[in-house]
């Protein structure tokens, strides 16, 4: 079997990008709307740092009014469930997204629990888990990263998944279990496979489509995929390169990616397969939160179909 495709997560971010800001553009003309995002950062977890930057750039890419609040470390848990229910009640506001983690002494199931649900653009609220797990997408938002892994697939097989076998890597509540509903919204047939499962490789080799969220480093080996599988690898793991000199690091994903290139028909790389994707969709999530807080019509609901391999 010759190379498998690359699917370019950055580039298909990028024309999610395009089209996200085109399309507030004609939002604003038509009705004055600019969407808005508020993102809160508690404490200085420099990576946290270099997310929340990201996001700020990405909305004011988009024409989004962007904003960051920065609260100190110590910040107590009663200041920080004021700010939302200040957020909550702002109409320039419509999307809120608290980063994680949060220090020890706050309760982030409280804290994400208090978000308005129509402005929870992260999709972790319990109304937005039930919504998507009831197949009610119309009226959801939901999760970033399974949102972009899905418009991944279908970049490589085109938008109709009907009938396709999919497995699924790994039952967390943030990737595994909503990628899961989504595939089964969309016809497939679905298992989620964990660390639990008795013969996996048997179980990811009857897949058509393959995601890997399990946050181990090349787990998913060439011969656990089907020849001509897509496989979409969520993980984002930073291991030893000593061949790159002393101490130096590099990322991989969940998927043995070198082997498994030679095998499946699609891949997506680690970096730039889903990492890109994610931060597109919180974009798109913001977008259509604030289109439907407005109630501004079907005119303005955001085309994907550019985006899908034609078939
Ligand atoms: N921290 C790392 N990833 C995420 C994410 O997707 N959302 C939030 N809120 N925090 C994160």
């Amino acid at each position: 079997m010759p190379d498998s495709r690359i699917i370019n997560g950055k580039e298909i971010a990028a024309k999610l990008v395009d089209a996200i800001s085109a399309a507030t553009g004609k939002l604003t003309d038509a009705t004055g709307i600019t969407p808005g995002l508020s993102v809160v950062l508690v404490g200085e977890d420099p990576a946290s740092q270099v997310y929340v930057r990201n996001k700020g750039k990405m909305a004011d890419k988009c024409g989004f009014k962007s904003e960051q609040h920065t609260l100190d470390k110590d910040t107590s848990e009663a200041d920080l469930l004021s700010l939302i229910e200040d957020l909550n009640a702002d109409p320039t506001v419509h999307g809120i997204l608290v980063q994680l983690p949060l220090p020890d002494h706050i309760d982030e199931t409280k804290v994400l629990r208090l978000i308005d649900p129509a402005k929870d653009v992260d999709g972790f609220h319990p109304v937005n888990v039930g919504l998507l797990h009831s197949g009610q997408t119309d009226q959801a938002l939901v999760p970033c990263t399974p949102a972009g892994s899905i418009l991944l697939a279908k970049a490589a097989l085109g938008k109709d998944l009907s009938g396709l076998n999919a497995v699924i890597v790994g039952r967390s509540n943030i990737v595994g279990k909503p990628v899961a509903q989504l595939l089964l919204q969309e016809n497939c047939t679905v298992t989620i496979a964990h660390s639990r499962t008795r013969n996996i490789a048997d179980v990811v080799c009857a897949a058509d489509i393959v995601v890997a969220a399990v946050g181990r480093a090349e787990m998913v080996k060439a011969d656990w995929i089907k020849p001509g599988a897509t496989v979409i690898d969520v993980g984002i793991n930073r291991v030893d390169a000593p061949e790159k000199g002393p101490g130096k690091t590099r990322l991989v994903g969940d998927v043995a990616y070198t082997e498994v290139s030679q095998t499946a028909g699609a891949i997506t790389p680690v970096p730039g397969g889903v990492g890109p994707m994610t931060i597109a969709m919180l974009m798109a999530n913001t977008y259509v939160a604030a289109g439907r807080l407005h109630d501004v019509g079907t005119e303005h609901v955001l085309d994907l179909s550019a985006l899908h391999q034609d078939t």
